[in-house]
């Protein structure tokens, strides 16, 4: 500590403001884990489908030891996930609970980022020597829960805005897409966006690409579950180098921030795209200043930018754009790549959707 802040009093009544702050992330990032456990287990599922419940049926209905479901609950509860009536003795969710934690089709589903975390959480002691070193850790070294956990936890956006939304604010794209276009989905990951395109348009043909051979894999066996198989295919390539000519739309879906080489991916798209053609970028809604980003989302987004995605980008050599690259950074970027315009076409309050035309 300076001399300096040694010699400034401490305000008791800041101090313990500060500490209730910290003890309060403390029963955060601990309850984050009971939450995942949770999902995992089935407990809110359970909870939610089947009405109030003490510690020993929640713990009979989900085939799991009382003892552990107790204290659980009473985690869940003064974290304000499940409620509690004392008089009966019995727990129950709210509706917005049981949404929230156990309706993956809602968009409002959020149990998705319980894999993100912990996943992330595993990533520590590779992150922690990388400060020393600034090297990098790649996207397919950490724990396979990132990659469930980011398809659960972005899918519920993508099913309410992509279509609703976010492609109707490009230019003639969605018009494209309804007689039939053809499509490219960089960096798809478990392919959520690549299917739910498919879905709602029919004429159209979807190509989802990612250096992520076991991702790919996954989104082959989504589209097939789905029954778009025929109209999407899915194939191991990086974004710099991914085949195919003449697209109407390349989508950038959560990824140009991570990469190693986001001009080389942003030129590749720009040359394969058609000339009236588009490239819809989804980035995390950043702040434009370094304290834009003070709030809830800019301490998450930062947070995971630097467990995962500068580690991506810095384990490729790359710039390290990161998860709250500013707006005027991504621009840079893409009109690196060669592309004439770039505007913000929709905005949600995790997203930014840019739209870039050669
Ligand atoms: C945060 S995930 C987003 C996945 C998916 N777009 C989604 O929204 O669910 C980033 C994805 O970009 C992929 N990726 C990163 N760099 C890439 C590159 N150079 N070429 C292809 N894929 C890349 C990763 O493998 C990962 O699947």
């Amino acid at each position: 500590m300076s001399s300096s802040q040694q010699a400034q009093p401490v305000n008791e009544d800041r101090m313990h403001e500060f500490l209730g702050k910290v003890v309060g992330d403390f029963g955060a990032a601990l309850s984050s884990t009971l939450a995942y456990i949770g999902i995992k287990l089935g407990l809110y599922a359970a909870l939610a489908q089947t009405g109030p419940a003490t510690p020993a049926e929640l713990a009979a209905r989900t085939n799991t030891s009382e003892r552990y479901v107790r204290e659980w609950l009473i985690n869940q509860a003064s974290g304000g996930y499940v409620e509690y009536d004392a008089g009966a003795g019995r727990y129950h969710m709210s509706p917005e609970q049981a949404v929230a934690l156990t309706d993956e089709n809602s968009p409002f589903y959020v149990g998705g980022g319980f894999y993100v975390v912990k996943a992330m959480g595993r990533a520590e002691p590779r992150i922690t020597e990388a400060f020393r070193t600034g090297e990098g850790m790649l996207w397919g070294e950490h724990d396979a829960d990132l990659f469930v956990g980011t398809e659960r936890f972005f899918r519920p956006g993508y099913t309410a805005h992509l279509v609703n939304t976010w492609i109707p604010s490009l230019n003639g794209i969605e018009e494209k897409l309804k007689t039939g276009g053809t499509v490219a989905d960089i960096g798809c990951g478990h392919g959520a966006s690549t299917i739910i395109m498919a879905k709602a348009y029919p004429n159209s043909r979807f190509r989802g690409f990612d250096n992520h051979a076991p991702s790919i894999e996954h989104a082959r066996r989504a589209a097939e579950e789905a029954g778009v198989g025929d109209r999407v295919s899915f194939e191991v390539a990086s974004a710099s180098e991914f085949p195919g000519e003449n697209y109407d739309m390349i989508a950038f879906f959560d990824c140009l921030h991570d990469m190693g080489d986001p001009v080389g991916a942003a030129r590749r798209a720009c040359d394969t795209l058609a000339p009236e053609g588009s490239a819809l970028i989804v980035e995390p809604m950043a702040g434009d200043t370094v304290e834009g980003n003070f709030n809830i989302i800019g301490r998450t987004f930062s947070a995971a930018s630097t467990l995962c995605c500068t580690a991506n980008s810095l384990a490729l050599g790359g710039p390290a754009l990161g998860a709250v690259a500013t707006e005027a950074a991504l621009r840079e970027t893409v009109l690196a790549g060669g592309f004439t315009q770039f505007r913000r076409a929709a905005e949600t309050p995790f997203n930014r959707i840019f739209e870039a035309r050669r």
